[in-house]
Protein backbone atom coordinates (compact mmCIF):
# COMPACT_ATOMS: atom_id res chain seq x y z
CA UNK A 1 0.00 0.00 0.00
CA UNK A 2 1.30 3.44 0.38
CA UNK A 3 1.12 4.17 4.20
CA UNK A 4 4.03 6.39 3.76
CA UNK A 5 6.83 7.56 5.60
CA UNK A 6 5.95 11.18 5.84
CA UNK A 7 2.92 13.75 5.04
CA UNK A 8 4.59 15.96 2.68
CA UNK A 9 2.60 16.36 -0.38
CA UNK A 10 4.83 18.69 -2.72
CA UNK A 11 7.41 17.55 -5.26
CA UNK A 12 10.40 17.11 -3.01
CA UNK A 13 14.22 17.42 -3.89
CA UNK A 14 16.00 14.48 -5.54
CA UNK A 15 18.47 12.99 -2.78
CA UNK A 16 22.08 11.63 -4.45
CA UNK A 17 24.23 9.06 -3.46
CA UNK A 18 26.48 11.89 -1.70
CA UNK A 19 23.50 13.54 0.05
CA UNK A 20 22.58 10.45 1.59
CA UNK A 21 25.91 9.40 2.62
CA UNK A 22 26.56 12.68 4.01
CA UNK A 23 22.98 12.62 6.08
CA UNK A 24 23.92 9.30 7.09
CA UNK A 25 27.31 10.18 8.43
CA UNK A 26 26.15 13.41 10.25
CA UNK A 27 23.20 11.16 12.15
CA UNK A 28 25.34 8.23 12.83
CA UNK A 29 29.14 9.57 12.86
CA UNK A 30 30.25 7.14 9.91
CA UNK A 31 29.93 6.40 6.05
CA UNK A 32 27.19 3.85 5.23
CA UNK A 33 28.51 0.55 4.63
CA UNK A 34 25.78 0.06 1.84
CA UNK A 35 23.42 1.86 -0.33
CA UNK A 36 20.28 0.47 -2.19
CA UNK A 37 17.71 2.34 -4.36
CA UNK A 38 14.00 1.46 -4.64
CA UNK A 39 11.56 3.17 -7.46
CA UNK A 40 7.58 3.70 -6.32
CA UNK A 41 5.04 2.28 -8.95
CA UNK A 42 2.36 3.04 -11.31
CA UNK A 43 -0.72 0.55 -11.44
CA UNK A 44 -0.72 0.77 -15.40
CA UNK A 45 -4.11 -1.15 -15.54
CA UNK A 46 -5.29 -3.87 -13.31
CA UNK A 47 -7.51 -2.25 -10.15
CA UNK A 48 -7.36 -4.76 -7.21
CA UNK A 49 -7.19 -7.63 -9.38
CA UNK A 50 -3.49 -8.96 -7.30
CA UNK A 51 -5.33 -10.28 -4.31
CA UNK A 52 -7.91 -11.97 -6.80
CA UNK A 53 -5.79 -14.57 -8.51
CA UNK A 54 -5.50 -11.96 -11.62
CA UNK A 55 -3.21 -10.48 -13.54
CA UNK A 56 -1.46 -7.07 -13.40
CA UNK A 57 0.89 -4.08 -15.26
CA UNK A 58 2.80 -1.96 -13.20
CA UNK A 59 5.87 0.40 -13.87
CA UNK A 60 8.25 1.49 -11.93
CA UNK A 61 8.62 5.25 -12.05
CA UNK A 62 11.82 7.75 -11.78
CA UNK A 63 10.92 8.51 -7.99
CA UNK A 64 12.84 6.50 -5.52
CA UNK A 65 13.56 5.90 -1.87
CA UNK A 66 17.11 5.59 -0.80
CA UNK A 67 18.01 3.20 2.22
CA UNK A 68 21.56 3.84 3.42
CA UNK A 69 22.76 1.41 6.06
CA UNK A 70 25.75 0.83 8.18
CA UNK A 71 26.39 -2.65 10.62
CA UNK A 72 25.58 -0.56 13.63
CA UNK A 73 25.84 -2.50 17.09
CA UNK A 74 24.62 -6.15 17.33
CA UNK A 75 21.58 -6.42 19.08
CA UNK A 76 20.42 -3.61 18.14
CA UNK A 77 18.79 -1.79 14.96
CA UNK A 78 18.57 2.13 14.57
CA UNK A 79 16.38 3.95 12.27
CA UNK A 80 16.22 7.70 10.89
CA UNK A 81 14.18 9.67 7.92
CA UNK A 82 15.07 12.42 6.28
CA UNK A 83 11.73 13.71 7.15
CA UNK A 84 12.20 13.32 10.82
CA UNK A 85 15.83 14.02 10.82
CA UNK A 86 16.58 14.95 14.63
CA UNK A 87 14.85 11.50 15.69
CA UNK A 88 16.81 8.49 15.46
CA UNK A 89 14.18 5.47 16.81
CA UNK A 90 15.96 2.66 18.63
CA UNK A 91 14.56 -1.04 18.47
CA UNK A 92 16.08 -3.99 20.07
CA UNK A 93 16.53 -6.54 17.12
CA UNK A 94 15.57 -9.57 19.31
CA UNK A 95 12.19 -8.22 19.91
CA UNK A 96 10.84 -5.85 17.34
CA UNK A 97 7.15 -4.55 17.64
CA UNK A 98 5.17 -2.42 15.73
CA UNK A 99 5.62 1.54 16.50
CA UNK A 100 2.60 4.25 16.08
CA UNK A 101 2.62 7.93 15.85
CA UNK A 102 5.46 9.98 13.85
CA UNK A 103 7.65 6.48 14.58
CA UNK A 104 5.03 4.73 12.19
CA UNK A 105 6.62 4.65 9.47
CA UNK A 106 9.54 2.09 10.66
CA UNK A 107 6.97 -0.41 10.81
CA UNK A 108 8.16 -0.95 6.78
CA UNK A 109 11.90 -1.85 7.61
CA UNK A 110 10.77 -3.36 10.81
CA UNK A 111 8.73 -5.47 8.86
CA UNK A 112 11.16 -6.83 6.79
CA UNK A 113 13.82 -7.30 9.92
CA UNK A 114 10.87 -9.94 10.64
CA UNK A 115 10.13 -11.49 6.89
CA UNK A 116 13.85 -12.12 6.27
CA UNK A 117 13.74 -14.16 9.37
CA UNK A 118 10.48 -16.02 8.39
CA UNK A 119 11.50 -16.77 4.79
CA UNK A 120 14.86 -18.03 6.04
CA UNK A 121 16.84 -15.51 4.83
CA UNK A 122 19.92 -14.19 6.57
CA UNK A 123 19.85 -11.23 8.69
CA UNK A 124 22.79 -9.14 9.63
CA UNK A 125 23.36 -9.06 13.84
CA UNK A 126 22.51 -5.38 13.85
CA UNK A 127 21.68 -2.54 11.85
CA UNK A 128 21.64 1.49 11.33
CA UNK A 129 19.19 2.89 8.67
CA UNK A 130 18.83 6.06 7.23
CA UNK A 131 16.17 6.58 4.03
CA UNK A 132 15.45 9.62 2.35
CA UNK A 133 13.50 10.01 -0.90
CA UNK A 134 11.82 11.81 -3.13
CA UNK A 135 8.80 9.89 -3.84
CA UNK A 136 5.47 11.94 -2.28
CA UNK A 137 3.77 9.78 0.05
CA UNK A 138 0.02 8.82 0.30
CA UNK A 139 -0.18 9.56 -3.55
CA UNK A 140 -0.63 5.92 -4.27
CA UNK A 141 2.95 5.56 -5.85
CA UNK A 142 4.22 2.79 -2.88
CA UNK A 143 6.55 4.89 -1.04
CA UNK A 144 5.88 2.06 1.48
CA UNK A 145 6.82 -1.37 -1.25
CA UNK A 146 9.60 1.23 -2.06
CA UNK A 147 10.77 1.56 1.78
CA UNK A 148 10.10 -2.24 2.06
CA UNK A 149 12.94 -3.61 -1.45
CA UNK A 150 15.46 -1.06 -0.40
CA UNK A 151 15.42 -1.89 3.38
CA UNK A 152 15.64 -5.90 2.13
CA UNK A 153 18.49 -5.06 -0.18
CA UNK A 154 20.64 -3.33 2.08
CA UNK A 155 19.84 -6.04 5.15
CA UNK A 156 20.51 -9.01 3.16
CA UNK A 157 24.15 -6.93 1.76
CA UNK A 158 25.08 -6.79 5.32
CA UNK A 159 24.25 -9.90 6.35
CA UNK A 160 26.65 -11.03 3.66
CA UNK A 161 26.16 -14.11 1.36
CA UNK A 162 24.69 -14.46 -2.20
CA UNK A 163 21.77 -12.05 -3.29
CA UNK A 164 18.41 -13.54 -3.55
CA UNK A 165 16.08 -13.42 -6.92
CA UNK A 166 14.39 -10.63 -7.29
CA UNK A 167 10.70 -12.68 -7.50
CA UNK A 168 11.90 -13.71 -3.54
CA UNK A 169 12.59 -10.26 -2.46
CA UNK A 170 9.12 -9.01 -3.47
CA UNK A 171 7.63 -11.73 -1.41
CA UNK A 172 9.69 -10.75 1.81
CA UNK A 173 8.37 -7.13 0.99
CA UNK A 174 4.93 -8.54 0.65
CA UNK A 175 5.08 -10.45 4.11
CA UNK A 176 6.62 -7.47 5.25
CA UNK A 177 3.47 -5.65 4.45
CA UNK A 178 1.07 -8.26 5.39
CA UNK A 179 2.20 -10.12 8.51
CA UNK A 180 3.78 -7.08 10.65
CA UNK A 181 2.20 -4.19 9.08
CA UNK A 182 -0.99 -5.46 8.62
CA UNK A 183 -2.38 -4.36 5.49
CA UNK A 184 -3.41 -7.73 2.91
CA UNK A 185 -2.09 -6.13 -0.23
CA UNK A 186 -1.70 -8.67 -3.26
CA UNK A 187 1.91 -8.54 -5.18
CA UNK A 188 1.71 -5.72 -7.64
CA UNK A 189 3.91 -2.64 -5.34
CA UNK A 190 6.51 -5.37 -4.31
CA UNK A 191 6.74 -7.46 -7.49
CA UNK A 192 6.88 -3.98 -9.52
CA UNK A 193 9.27 -2.13 -7.73
CA UNK A 194 11.86 -5.55 -7.55
CA UNK A 195 11.13 -6.72 -11.06
CA UNK A 196 11.02 -3.52 -13.24
CA UNK A 197 13.19 -3.44 -15.91
CA UNK A 198 13.89 0.49 -18.23
CA UNK A 199 11.29 0.99 -20.62
CA UNK A 200 9.03 -1.90 -20.08
CA UNK A 201 6.21 -2.43 -18.07
CA UNK A 202 5.86 -5.80 -15.63
CA UNK A 203 3.27 -7.88 -16.48
CA UNK A 204 2.71 -9.96 -13.37
CA UNK A 205 0.47 -12.71 -13.33
CA UNK A 206 -0.50 -12.85 -9.87
CA UNK A 207 -1.05 -16.44 -9.70
CA UNK A 208 1.93 -18.38 -9.51
CA UNK A 209 3.45 -15.61 -9.48
CA UNK A 210 4.37 -15.67 -12.77
CA UNK A 211 6.63 -12.39 -14.23
CA UNK A 212 7.05 -11.25 -18.05
CA UNK A 213 7.15 -7.29 -19.45
CA UNK A 214 6.14 -5.94 -21.78
CA UNK A 215 7.67 -2.24 -23.74
CA UNK A 216 6.24 0.57 -22.75
CA UNK A 217 4.79 1.85 -25.94
CA UNK A 218 6.95 4.24 -27.83
CA UNK A 219 5.18 7.24 -28.12
CA UNK A 220 3.45 7.71 -25.11
CA UNK A 221 4.36 9.40 -22.07
CA UNK A 222 2.93 8.82 -18.47
CA UNK A 223 1.73 11.92 -16.47
CA UNK A 224 0.50 11.34 -12.86
CA UNK A 225 -1.77 13.86 -10.94
CA UNK A 226 -1.91 13.63 -7.31
CA UNK A 227 -4.66 15.15 -5.85
CA UNK A 228 -3.55 15.37 -2.22
CA UNK A 229 -6.67 14.05 -0.63
CA UNK A 230 -6.54 10.56 0.54
CA UNK A 231 -9.18 9.29 2.51
CA UNK A 232 -8.62 9.11 6.52
CA UNK A 233 -9.81 5.03 6.79
CA UNK A 234 -8.00 4.29 3.53
CA UNK A 235 -6.76 0.95 4.65
CA UNK A 236 -9.71 0.00 6.19
CA UNK A 237 -11.74 0.39 2.98
CA UNK A 238 -9.19 -1.62 1.31
CA UNK A 239 -9.22 -4.35 3.81
CA UNK A 240 -13.04 -4.21 2.97
CA UNK A 241 -12.90 -4.44 -0.46
CA UNK A 242 -10.96 -7.17 -0.25
CA UNK A 243 -13.25 -9.24 2.07
CA UNK A 244 -16.09 -8.61 -0.51
CA UNK A 245 -14.18 -10.01 -3.28
CA UNK A 246 -13.69 -13.29 -0.92
CA UNK A 247 -16.60 -13.55 0.07
CA UNK A 248 -17.88 -12.93 -3.77
CA UNK A 249 -15.40 -15.72 -4.78
CA UNK A 250 -17.13 -17.63 -2.09
CA UNK A 251 -20.60 -17.92 -3.04
CA UNK A 252 -19.78 -17.64 -6.68
CA UNK A 253 -17.64 -21.48 -5.65
CA UNK A 254 -14.44 -20.10 -7.13
CA UNK A 255 -11.11 -19.83 -5.62
CA UNK A 256 -10.39 -16.83 -7.07
CA UNK A 257 -12.58 -14.05 -9.01
CA UNK A 258 -10.10 -14.14 -11.53
CA UNK A 259 -11.10 -17.52 -12.21
CA UNK A 260 -13.90 -16.43 -14.36
CA UNK A 261 -13.89 -15.19 -17.47
CA UNK A 262 -16.96 -12.00 -18.16
CA UNK A 263 -19.11 -15.04 -19.98
CA UNK A 264 -18.98 -17.61 -17.22
CA UNK A 265 -19.35 -14.79 -14.72
CA UNK A 266 -22.63 -13.28 -16.04
CA UNK A 267 -24.12 -16.91 -16.04
CA UNK A 268 -23.49 -17.09 -12.52
CA UNK A 269 -23.63 -14.03 -11.04
CA UNK A 270 -27.95 -13.12 -10.48
CA UNK A 271 -27.78 -14.94 -6.46
CA UNK A 272 -25.19 -12.58 -5.56
CA UNK A 273 -26.28 -9.54 -3.07
CA UNK A 274 -26.47 -6.23 -4.99
CA UNK A 275 -23.11 -4.75 -4.28
CA UNK A 276 -21.01 -8.22 -4.54
CA UNK A 277 -22.12 -8.31 -7.73
CA UNK A 278 -20.47 -4.96 -8.43
CA UNK A 279 -17.61 -5.65 -6.49
CA UNK A 280 -17.12 -8.92 -8.18
CA UNK A 281 -18.05 -7.43 -11.64
CA UNK A 282 -15.43 -4.85 -11.83
CA UNK A 283 -12.69 -7.66 -11.27
CA UNK A 284 -13.63 -10.37 -13.60
CA UNK A 285 -14.35 -7.58 -16.51
CA UNK A 286 -11.01 -5.33 -14.93
CA UNK A 287 -8.94 -8.93 -15.33
CA UNK A 288 -10.05 -9.34 -19.50
CA UNK A 289 -9.02 -5.55 -19.64
CA UNK A 290 -5.68 -6.37 -18.42
CA UNK A 291 -5.31 -9.39 -21.40
CA UNK A 292 -6.61 -6.81 -23.66
CA UNK A 293 -4.09 -4.04 -22.81
CA UNK A 294 -1.29 -6.32 -23.31
CA UNK A 295 -2.98 -7.58 -27.20
CA UNK A 296 -3.44 -3.79 -27.89
CA UNK A 297 0.25 -3.08 -26.66
CA UNK A 298 1.66 -5.78 -28.79
CA UNK A 299 -0.19 -4.82 -31.80
CA UNK A 300 0.45 -1.08 -31.11
CA UNK A 301 -2.74 0.28 -30.99
CA UNK A 302 -2.11 3.21 -28.49
CA UNK A 303 -6.38 4.45 -28.94
CA UNK A 304 -7.57 1.27 -27.36
CA UNK A 305 -4.84 0.87 -24.76
CA UNK A 306 -6.16 4.44 -23.76
CA UNK A 307 -9.63 3.70 -23.95
CA UNK A 308 -9.12 0.20 -21.93
CA UNK A 309 -7.45 2.67 -19.17
CA UNK A 310 -9.88 4.91 -18.60
CA UNK A 311 -13.24 2.11 -19.07
CA UNK A 312 -10.98 0.49 -15.88
CA UNK A 313 -11.28 4.11 -13.84
CA UNK A 314 -15.01 4.21 -14.69
CA UNK A 315 -15.08 0.37 -13.37
CA UNK A 316 -13.69 1.22 -10.41
CA UNK A 317 -15.69 4.56 -10.03
CA UNK A 318 -18.90 3.16 -10.68
CA UNK A 319 -18.77 -0.97 -9.67
CA UNK A 320 -15.83 -0.77 -7.24
CA UNK A 321 -16.44 2.25 -5.20
CA UNK A 322 -13.11 3.19 -4.50
CA UNK A 323 -12.62 6.24 -6.58
CA UNK A 324 -13.57 9.60 -4.74
CA UNK A 325 -14.48 12.70 -6.38
CA UNK A 326 -11.25 14.61 -7.26
CA UNK A 327 -9.97 11.51 -8.68
CA UNK A 328 -13.21 11.59 -10.92
CA UNK A 329 -12.94 14.97 -11.72
CA UNK A 330 -9.35 14.66 -12.66
CA UNK A 331 -10.09 11.82 -15.24
CA UNK A 332 -12.97 13.78 -16.70
CA UNK A 333 -11.34 17.09 -17.51
CA UNK A 334 -8.04 14.84 -18.75
CA UNK A 335 -10.23 12.60 -21.12
CA UNK A 336 -11.56 15.77 -22.82
CA UNK A 337 -8.13 17.36 -24.01
CA UNK A 338 -6.42 16.70 -27.09
CA UNK A 339 -3.19 14.04 -26.81
CA UNK A 340 -4.94 12.24 -23.65
CA UNK A 341 -5.03 8.58 -24.47
CA UNK A 342 -6.35 7.60 -21.37
CA UNK A 343 -6.72 8.25 -17.71
CA UNK A 344 -7.04 6.13 -14.19
CA UNK A 345 -6.96 5.95 -11.20
CA UNK A 346 -3.84 4.67 -9.93
CA UNK A 347 -3.31 1.89 -7.11
CA UNK A 348 -6.13 1.39 -4.27
CA UNK A 349 -8.09 4.25 -4.38
CA UNK A 350 -10.23 6.15 -1.88
CA UNK A 351 -7.52 8.89 -2.67
CA UNK A 352 -4.21 9.18 -4.10
CA UNK A 353 -3.16 10.13 -7.51
CA UNK A 354 -4.69 9.36 -11.45
CA UNK A 355 -2.35 8.41 -14.42
CA UNK A 356 -3.30 9.82 -17.49
CA UNK A 357 -1.14 8.02 -21.09
CA UNK A 358 -0.51 11.31 -22.95
CA UNK A 359 1.12 11.57 -26.53
CA UNK A 360 3.31 15.06 -27.05
CA UNK A 361 0.06 16.76 -28.47
CA UNK A 362 -1.07 17.26 -25.46
CA UNK A 363 1.46 20.49 -24.52
CA UNK A 364 3.74 21.94 -21.27
CA UNK A 365 0.61 23.94 -20.01
CA UNK A 366 -2.46 21.14 -20.78
CA UNK A 367 -1.33 19.49 -16.90
CA UNK A 368 -1.47 23.02 -15.34
CA UNK A 369 -4.87 24.05 -16.89
CA UNK A 370 -6.24 21.24 -15.91
CA UNK A 371 -4.79 22.37 -12.20
CA UNK A 372 -6.61 25.12 -12.75
CA UNK A 373 -10.00 24.26 -12.90
CA UNK A 374 -9.55 21.54 -10.29
CA UNK A 375 -8.71 24.34 -7.85
CA UNK A 376 -11.63 26.12 -8.85
CA UNK A 377 -13.61 23.28 -7.20
CA UNK A 378 -11.62 21.74 -4.80
CA UNK A 379 -9.59 24.43 -3.23
CA UNK A 380 -5.74 23.11 -3.94
CA UNK A 381 -4.00 22.74 -7.24
CA UNK A 382 -2.71 18.17 -7.53
CA UNK A 383 0.45 18.04 -8.11
CA UNK A 384 1.52 16.98 -11.45
CA UNK A 385 4.65 14.85 -12.10
CA UNK A 386 5.84 13.77 -15.32
CA UNK A 387 7.29 10.03 -15.10
CA UNK A 388 9.54 7.95 -16.55
CA UNK A 389 9.47 4.06 -16.81
CA UNK A 390 12.62 2.97 -14.96
CA UNK A 391 14.26 -0.09 -13.68
CA UNK A 392 13.85 -1.94 -10.34
CA UNK A 393 15.12 -2.09 -6.75
CA UNK A 394 19.04 -2.21 -6.61
CA UNK A 395 22.32 -1.56 -4.66
CA UNK A 396 24.77 0.50 -5.70
C1 LIG B 1 -2.64 -1.20 -3.51
C2 LIG B 1 -2.14 -2.55 -3.06
C3 LIG B 1 -1.91 -3.47 -4.27
C4 LIG B 1 -3.14 -3.54 -5.16
C5 LIG B 1 -3.66 -2.13 -5.46
C6 LIG B 1 -4.99 -2.13 -6.17
O1 LIG B 1 -1.67 -0.53 -4.25
O2 LIG B 1 -0.94 -2.40 -2.33
O3 LIG B 1 -1.54 -4.76 -3.83
O4 LIG B 1 -4.14 -4.34 -4.59
O5 LIG B 1 -3.82 -1.35 -4.27
O6 LIG B 1 -4.88 -2.74 -7.41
Amino acid sequence: MDGGMNDLVTPLAAPTEDSVARKFSEIYGCAPAVLARAPGRVEFIGNHTDYNGGAVLGAAINRQVWVAAGPGEPGRLRLASASAESRVCEVAAAGVTRRTGGEAWVNYPLGVWQALASCGLPRPVGADIFVDTDLPAGAGLSSSAALELGTALVLLRLAGGAMPAAEVLAQVARRAENEFVGVPCGLLDQGTIACAQPGRLVHLDCRGPVYRSVPFPAGAELRLFDTRHRHALVDGMYARRRGECAEAARRLGVEWLADLTPAEFQLRAAGLPAELLLRARHVVEEQARVAGTVEALAAGDLRRVGALLTASHRSSQHLFGNTTPELDFLVDRLTGRPGVLGARLTGGGFGGAVMALVTPEFGAGAGAAVGAEFAQVFGHAPVELALEVGGGAGLL
